[in-house]
Order: C-alpha cells, then structure tokens, then sequence
C-alpha cells in the first residue's frame, strides 16, 4: 500500500541510484506516459536528461505547440524538437501494409533519435514511458508460439544498436496510477486526461498510402470531432476517440453538384487497459452533428459513419 507521493520519491531515489552522474535522453511522444517519465527523470537528475521530440509530420493538430508549450514554459525542462515531416512522407509514399507502414516509421524514429543523440555527445541511459500493460502484451502468450498482433513500437531497438541502458521508472504502473503521478508532479489536468496517442500516429489511422495532403484532412476531422466531445463533456468518459480516413471514395451530394470523396470513420471506445474495450454509445444527436460539421467543414470528406466494434474482435487502431 503505497501514495503517488511516495511512489514519487521511492523512483527519484531509483534513477539517481541508477544513473549516477551519466547522461539520460527521452524520447517524447506527447503522450502522458513519455511526459510524466521525462518530468519525474528531470526532478531525479536535472540536466544530465536531454528530452527529443520528433515531428514525424503524424501528429494531431496543435499537438507539437501543446508539447513545446508545456516542457519548455511550464517545466522549463530543455527540448529539443526535430522537424522530420519530409524524410517519414518520403519514406511512406507508395506502402499501404500497416505492418511495414509500422517498421518504417519505427525504424526512421529510431533513425532520428539515433541522429539527435550524437548531436548532444551520446547517452547511456534511454529514458521510456513503458507502462505494465506494455510489458506483458509485448511478451509472448503463455504455452503457444509467440504472437505479435501489431508490432507495438515505443523505441525498442535503440538500446541494442547504441548500447544503452533503460530507465524505465513506470513500469509498474497502469495509466491510471500513471495519471495519478502526472498530477502529482504538477502537470495539468487537461494534459493528464489526455487519450492515448500511438506511436505511429495519424499513419495508422489512413488506411493505405499516407500523404501530408491526406495528412492534413485527417487532422480537421479528428479536432471537430474531439471539440465536440470536449464540447459535450464527454471527453473524460471515452478512453479514445479518434477519426480514420479510409481509402475508400463514395458519391455525395453538396448543393446542386456531385461529390465524389473519402469517407471518415469515426471511433471512441472505453477500456481500462487497452487490451480489451467497448464501443462509446454516443446518442444519434451528437454523431449526427459531429457529421454534419466534418462534411460542411472538411474538404475531401463526404461521408461520415461510426465504428460500433468491441475490442475483441476489432482492435482498437484499424492498422
Ligand atoms: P490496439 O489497436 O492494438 O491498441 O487495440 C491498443 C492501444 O495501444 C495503442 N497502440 C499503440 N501505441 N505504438 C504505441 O505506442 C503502437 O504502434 C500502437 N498501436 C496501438 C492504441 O492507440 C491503443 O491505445
């Protein structure tokens, strides 16, 4: 029986035991799991921890500015942030298999990681946000072969190619004890609260061949549909909520003309964990709004559905 507040300490005592005086690099997503890692090192060790965030050009709308904003002004916890839009679009142009689309976004982080942590002399340590679910969905099923549904990336392959060791200071605890600790160290409530946000990004939510232009729209869906929750006050109900563009054209109607674009599918589930989840039961008024405002306000959408699939079967992600 422990408070954050202890956990709190009982980990700070834990990396500094652990590191010493060496130095420690922290790959940001956004996320509150790689935040809240990164804020309670920077309590542990100061300086000797250098945070990376990379723009892959997959992220949500604003959500770059809100990473900046929080670590460099809130924090004050030195960021460094690496525009790598151009080099992930070039690298995804043509492939629509969702597991290589994965491997190459995974390996080209690792790529850009690598490439920044020269830039500051090296490491030893590798910071991550690994939480418990992490640790026993990513091992192999009891009795059978090993199984990966979808190759979960965080930033594993980097400590074996540049010889580092993890600090991994959460992966006792689930999300919401991790929600708990974020509050603990100060961060805000609306950035604790925050869904989950995959590693891969928009890149798994555009089913098929990724472009910036399909990039771009995505990007408008998914912030009406998430203001209209917010909105609705239902954003701290749903575990996510997200918007997919699907590769899939449909004819519309607009005015006195034809259209003939993308469809959107829109998802919100509820889970504890991620590993299993149910479908959020919006009532038809708010899906009805929520449509109407991404087909009036989002070129290259015309049709909007939900998707009313469990976690089994469906997974969370399409991708
Ligand atoms: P699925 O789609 O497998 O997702 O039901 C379960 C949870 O994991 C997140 N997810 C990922 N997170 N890298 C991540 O860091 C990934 O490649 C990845 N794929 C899925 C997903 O958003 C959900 O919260």
């Amino acid at each position: 029986d422990w408070t954050m507040a202890e956990y709190r300490a009982t980990k700070i005592a834990e990396i500094r035991e652990q590191v010493g005086d060496a130095k420690v690099i922290c790959g940001l997503s956004g996320g509150v799991d790689s935040s809240v890692a990164a804020i309670l090192i920077h309590e542990a060790i100061g300086e000797q921890l250098t945070c990376v965030f990379v723009d892959h050009g997959l992220l949500r709308l604003g959500e770059r500015e809100q990473v900046e904003t929080m670590f460099r002004d809130h924090y004050n916890i030195p960021l460094v942030v690496v525009d790598a839009e151009e080099r992930f679009m070039e690298g995804l142009a043509g492939e629509t298999d969702p597991e290589k689309k994965r491997k190459f976004i995974g390996g080209e982080f690792i790529n850009v990681f690598e490439e920044e942590a020269n830039r500051i002399g090296g490491a030893d340590f590798l910071a991550q946000g690994t939480l418990y679910p992490d640790v026993i969905e990513s091992v192999s099923f009891t009795g059978g072969p090993s199984v990966t549904i979808k190759s979960h990336h965080n930033v594993g392959g980097l400590p074996e190619r540049m010889n580092m060791k993890l600090v991994e200071p959460l992966r006792e605890l689930f999300k919401d004890e991790v929600r708990d600790l974020g509050r603990e160290l100060g961060l805000p409530d609306i950035f604790v609260g925050r869904h989950p946000f995959p590693g891969p990004g928009l890149a798994i939510r555009i089913p098929g061949e990724v472009t910036k232009e399909r990039c771009d729209i995505l990007r408008k869906a998914d912030a009406i549909y998430l203001e209209e929750i917010r909105n609705a006050g239902l954003y701290d109900a749903i575990w996510q909520a997200f918007a997919v563009l699907l590769p899939v054209k449909t004819v519309g109607v607009m005015g006195d003309g034809r259209t003939y674009d993308s469809v959107c599918a829109l998802r919100a589930v509820t889970s504890t964990d991620g590993m299993t989840a149910d479908v959020y039961p919006f009532d038809a008024a708010f899906l009805g709004r929520v449509a109407t405002r991404i087909v009036n306000e989002v070129r290259g959408i015309n049709r909007v559905v939900y998707d009313y699939t469990s976690k089994p079967p469906g997974t969370i992600e399409w991708e």
